[in-house]
């Protein structure tokens, strides 16, 4: 995965929010690469040519066919909002700007944007593989220490919001984070003057930035910035992600093609981790959409009540398990320890496992001390709720129990009174399989998927909001 970084940095990265921010006042970073000699209005010419470039690779007749026909499976599936004047954008929520939250979110390093640059221009594959050289991790592996400051005048009211996202890696992970002193040479200094969320790819070397301007402050945007600065990258963007998700290159906005441009196939890494759609490193299913209503990422058939299941609201295991990969967070651990449920030991405290949903204790033989079980009964609603937040990230766990040798079948009638266009803030996540590590069904706005069956006797309802009340009614049917 950590080379996937590079591929995006080459053809993503390239175009940092270029054809944004060369109408707009330069941002700071733009402002350093003019002064190393770049041209933007070249750079963006060269973006718009590899734009091309990936529309002549995706454009053949049979992906066309393909996408025809997932257009039209979304369009039968696609419950459409009646309501539109209660929809509420989950930047309006973050702070009243619109637009995608993550685009150009991952940047290059002027030694990145010389390599990318100075490579062969008719060949962009050498130009790809030029880049794998300038990703580097924090120091040292298995607990890499990361010196942080923030830049001047950075308002200390949305502090709280970084270190609750520092602390989240800290507590999942081997990766440590202290304030930084004037001795320290590399430094990660968040930054609140700028025109989105981004971040570097890995170690830059030196003082690199995470730029969160507006709309960029909760926790779910800060801790993806911060997984790229670790050196992830999206998971569309894996080599094996056609056979998960098709793009429809043509509900793409100009020049953004090249953010659904895929890693190479070769000498990349993705740590064993399974495609994950609902992923915190995933697009959301209309990332960069010309026309809103409509996917610029649809889930290959297989995989199609994934559909709305897109992006996470908070590191999913496997976001986590990658980090604690990457940084080798638990070959120090003398004492291996046996994990029960398919966990995983712990990569920031090697005497205890770290669980996947719905298990808990030392080796997540148990389930969570606050979850609520109900034993469902045929025909009976089912109803989870959670209360309003005021910015925190509260969630609860329903454990959804069937007789012995039944399974559970689901159908949601009901669910919260607001719209909104991504779960990011608020919803509900079915869980329906035996094994729980990857994330499962996502609701926040409209019930758009149908009914969901178990895999066992046992099905997982998790709950969360950042802001408003959230909840819904299940309809159940033992089968
Ligand atoms: C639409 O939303 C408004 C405001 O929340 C509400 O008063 C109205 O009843 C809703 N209409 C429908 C058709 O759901
Ligand atoms: C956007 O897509 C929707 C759904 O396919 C379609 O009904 C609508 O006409 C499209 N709008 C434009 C401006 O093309
Ligand atoms: C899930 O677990 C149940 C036992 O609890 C088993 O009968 C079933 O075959 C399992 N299904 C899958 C897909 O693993």
């Amino acid at each position: 995965m950590i080379n996937l970084v590079v591929f995006i940095l080459l053809l993503g990265s390239r175009c940092f929010r270029c054809s944004a921010a060369l109408a707009s006042p330069l941002s700071e970073y733009e402002k350093q690469l003019k002064k190393e000699g770049f041209d933007l209005k070249v750079l963006h010419e060269e973006i718009k040519e590899e734009s091309r470039e990936v529309l002549k690779e995706f454009g053949s007749k049979t992906m066309q066919t393909d996408i025809a026909l997932l257009r039209a499976d979304y369009e039968r599936a696609a419950v459409h909002s009646t309501n539109e004047t209660k929809e509420i954008t989950e930047l309006e929520m973050n702070n009243g700007i619109s637009g995608d939250l993550y685009e150009g979110d991952l940047e290059l390093t002027p030694e990145q944007w010389k390599a990318a640059t100075e490579a062969d221009p008719h060949n962009p594959a050498t130009r790809r593989q030029a880049l794998t050289n300038f990703v580097r991790m924090w120091k040292p592996i298995g607990q890499p220490l990361i010196p942080y400051n923030y830049a001047p005048g950075y308002p200390a009211d949305k502090k709280p919001v970084v270190k609750a996202s520092i602390d989240f890696w800290e507590d999942r992970t081997c990766v440590r984070f202290r304030p930084a002193t004037s001795s320290d040479k590399d430094v990660l200094q968040f930054n609140h003057i700028a025109d989105g969320c981004s971040s570097s790819v890995g170690l830059r070397g030196g003082v690199q930035k995470i730029n969160l301007g507006n709309g960029c402050h909760s926790v779910t945007v800060v801790a993806h910035e911060i997984s790229h600065t670790f050196g992830t990258l999206h998971v569309q963007g894996r080599s094996d992600r056609d056979k998960y998700v098709r793009i429809d290159t043509s509900n793409i906005k100009e020049g953004k093609a090249h953010n659904f441009l895929k890693e190479p196939a070769t000498g990349f890494s993705h740590y064993d981790i399974p495609y994950e759609f609902g992923s915190m490193q995933h697009y959301h299913e209309k990332a960069f959409a010309l026309n809103s209503s409509r996917p610029t990422i649809y889930a290959m058939k297989a995989f199609e009540k994934f559909q709305y299941s897109m992006e996470a609201p908070r590191a999913t295991f496997y976001d986590t398990l990658l980090v604690n990969r990457m940084y080798k967070c638990t070959d120090k651990c003398q004492k291996k320890i046996t994990c029960q449920n398919n966990g995983v030991q712990h990569g920031s405290d090697c005497k205890k496992c770290f669980c996947p949903r719905g298990w808990a204790g030392t080796n997540c033989e148990k389930r969570p001390a606050d979850a609520q079980t109900i034993n469902v009964e045929n025909g009976k609603e089912v109803k989870v709720e959670l209360g309003k937040s005021s910015g925190d990230f509260i969630e609860k766990l329903y454990i959804l129990k069937a007789p012995a040798g039944k399974k559970i079948q689901t159908t949601v009638t009901k669910l919260g009174d607001r719209y909104t266009s991504m779960c990011r803030s608020f919803g509900m996540e079915i869980i329906p399989f035996n094994d729980t590590r990857t994330s499962g069904f996502r609701f926040c706005s409209e019930p758009k998927q149908g009914r969901i069956t178990s895999e066992g006797d046992t099905m997982l309802v998790w709950v969360y909001t950042t802001n408003y009340k959230f909840y819904a009614n299940i309809a159940i049917k033992l089968v």
